[in-house]
């Protein structure tokens, strides 16, 4: 039997009812997650990839605001259809969830030590003393020094990078099979950014845990992810492996991102590229390509006519009506 992959997305839609009107911020994702692996998700700010994230444990009050459609499996339940009780069971034990800006999760009254017990004893049936000592191995396996002293301290008492590490360290206490990382580093300057993504590779290996690591950023995404969905305004515009995307990039949007990764041995009087534009309101979809307002390949049919996002030979999968066409015009322009 083929193994399954840990979660599969399919057709995965969120809509808000708003004052003026209904928005669908997630229109039509498909993916999945291997076990094991790292995938990431980029895309601007406002494309849709928290509302992703969080539509995966369902954290969008449903009885007022938000309404999904399409399948998300997990461990063979779609978790769209289970009950608040049973999705409760897989939110911080199954899957767990870790954020830009820890002090919105970490409550500030509490010690650390206190708030990854606590969780520990919420999701698993241990002893106080037992779970306080697995919080202070927690938070030495992310390498926070000194943990047994550190597990004392309030959150305003560590620095940015400390507390995301005990943050990471919370997400774990219940040894989630599932991380999603909603651009955990961007609060952070580059050093302890580097330290952070080691620090997530390292937990992917040593304790089997596949990721979802969301980010604006493809650089970061070259440093952590073994794949890659590139979201723009709601959908996946392209997917592909690594390094197949850093070094064939199919989609106009995909090769926008790339020219704005700031380039260390670049020449830094340049300034970086941006892509012109910005990303259409929720209220104001495009019938054609969502991208077409900004892209400089855009012609007629783009703006009528959504293109379908479709495999291509080189594995890649693409929502493009011309990249054909502007390959070839690449090549000839080299
Ligand atoms: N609760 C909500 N109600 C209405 N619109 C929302 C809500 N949450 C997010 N949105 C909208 O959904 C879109 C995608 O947001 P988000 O997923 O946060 O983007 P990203 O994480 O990629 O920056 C944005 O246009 C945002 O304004
Ligand atoms: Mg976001």
């Amino acid at each position: 039997m083929v193994d399954q992959p840990l979660l599969r997305i399919k057709e995965l839609r969120t809509h808000f009812h708003t004052e003026r009107g209904r928005v669908t911020a997630v229109d039509g994702i498909t993916l999945h997650v291997e076990e094991r692996e790292i995938l990431g998700v980029v895309g601007e700010s406002g494309c849709g990839k928290s509302v992703t994230s969080q539509s995966i444990l369902r954290l969008f009050d449903e009885k007022r605001t938000v309404k999904y459609e399409g399948e998300i499996h997990f461990k063979s339940k779609n978790l769209l259809k289970i009950s608040n009780a049973n999705m409760q069971k897989i939110r911080g034990n199954d899957i767990a969830m870790i954020f830009q800006d820890p002090l919105s999760s970490l409550n500030p009254v509490y010690t650390i030590g206190y708030q990854i017990t606590e969780s520990i004893m919420l999701h698993q049936k241990l002893q106080k003393k037992k779970a306080y000592e697995k919080a202070v191995e927690m938070l030495r396996l992310t390498g926070i020094p000194a943990p047994e002293k550190r597990v004392n301290d309030y959150p305003h008492e560590l620095s940015g990078g400390m507390r995301q590490r005990a943050m990471i360290a919370m997400a774990l206490a219940c040894q989630p099979r599932l991380l999603i990382a909603d651009e955990p580093t961007t609060a952070l300057d580059v050093t302890i950014q580097a330290q952070i993504l080691d620090l997530i590779n390292r937990l992917n290996q040593e304790l089997n845990m596949s990721v979802i690591f969301i980010t604006h950023d493809l650089g970061v995404i070259a440093e952590i992810c073994t794949r890659v969905v590139v979201m723009y305004l709601g959908q996946i515009v392209e997917e592909a492996d690594v390094e197949k995307l850093f070094s064939n990039p199919l989609h106009p949007y995909t090769k926008g991102l790339m020219k704005s990764i700031p380039q260390i041995d670049g020449d830094r009087s340049q300034a970086l590229h941006v892509i012109e534009g910005t990303v259409p309101s929720l209220h104001d979809v495009p019938n054609g390509c969502r991208f077409a307002s900004r892209c400089p390949y855009a012609s007629d049919l783009c703006r009528a006519k959504m293109p379908e996002l479709k495999i291509v030979k080189t594995g890649q999968k693409v929502r493009c009506w011309h990249y054909e066409e502007i390959l070839e015009k690449e090549e000839v322009d080299v």
